[in-house]
């Protein structure tokens, strides 16, 4: 198995935010992560990122056990994310942005005595800056970008560091009609590619379901549902908790 949450629960003092929720991914791809507000989709994102620490049960990569990790261990490991308020470095150029996150990584490779040539990592940031249309802000401040650029910034900044987990919580939110259809063909087209195994937090119905291929509904802490798009869409339960 690629990658498993298997009964992890989380309570914030009387709230439980995570109710033993459960699901296995066999191989990467994309997978949807749907549910009302509240439901605890981002708890578990900052579980299975080392944010938070759960209560019970297990998050396991490639069969070893991951939950309790720090950040930078699971960083190292090939886990990335992006946050729901959207993070990046407002200070530098879109390219820096790109480099610094590259950089990162490639120092832990290095320490690992993997070496990436620095004009490698230069060529990828510059070809991912292209393919999400930001190619002539390579030099502006990503500060003074629009939120739905910026948006693209941070997602690109975690692709550069090709991760094996990639972890994105409401991509969609705030990104205008135009921008979203350039931020689902990045995904569209590199997850396959890299082989990533992607996780995608979406209200926006329309842009998870034709990204995902299988889609993991969370309702109350727990797993709902969990199928292909499709077969939740028509899930009863799912309407009744979500959809409808
Ligand atoms: N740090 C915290 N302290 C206390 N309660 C929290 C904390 N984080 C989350 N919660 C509560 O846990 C529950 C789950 O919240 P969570 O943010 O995981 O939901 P979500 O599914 O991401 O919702 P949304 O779709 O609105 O982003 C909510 O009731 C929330 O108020
Ligand atoms: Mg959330």
């Amino acid at each position: 198995m690629l990658f498993e949450v298997a009964g992890i629960s989380k309570r914030f003092g009387g709230t439980v935010a995570v109710d033993g929720a459960s699901f296995a991914v066999r191989e990467a791809g994309i997978v949807g992560l749907i549910g009302p507000n509240g439901a605890g989709k981002t708890t578990l994102f900052d579980i299975i990122c080392g944010r938070q620490r759960a209560d019970a049960g297990e998050v396991r990569f490639e069969g070893r056990r991951v939950d309790g990790l720090m950040p930078h261990r699971l960083a190292r490991l090939g886990f990335a994310r992006s946050f729901q308020e959207c993070r990046v470095l407002a200070e530098e150029t879109c390219l820096d942005n790109l480099l610094f996150a590259a950089q990162e990584k490639r120092l832990w490779r290095e320490l690992l005595g993997i070496v990436v040539p620095p004009r490698r990592a230069r060529e990828k940031a510059r070809a991912l800056l292209a393919m999400a249309g930001l190619s002539r802000f390579e030099n502006v401040l990503a500060g003074d970008l629009s939120f739905g650029q910026r948006r693209l910034v941070e997602i690109v900044s975690a692709l550069v560091t090709e991760p094996r987990v990639l972890l994105l919580d409401e991509p969609a939110s705030g990104v205008n009609p135009t921008l979203l259809g350039t931020l689902h063909d990045v995904l569209a087209e590199t997850v396959p590619q890299m082989g990533v195994l992607l996780l995608l937090i979406e209200h926006n119905m329309e842009f998870v379901m034709s990204l995902a291929g299988r889609v993991v509904v969370m309702h109350q802490g727990a797993v709902l549902a969990d199928g292909t798009p499709e077969l939740v869409q028509a899930d009863a339960r799912v309407i009744d908790a979500y959809l409808g």
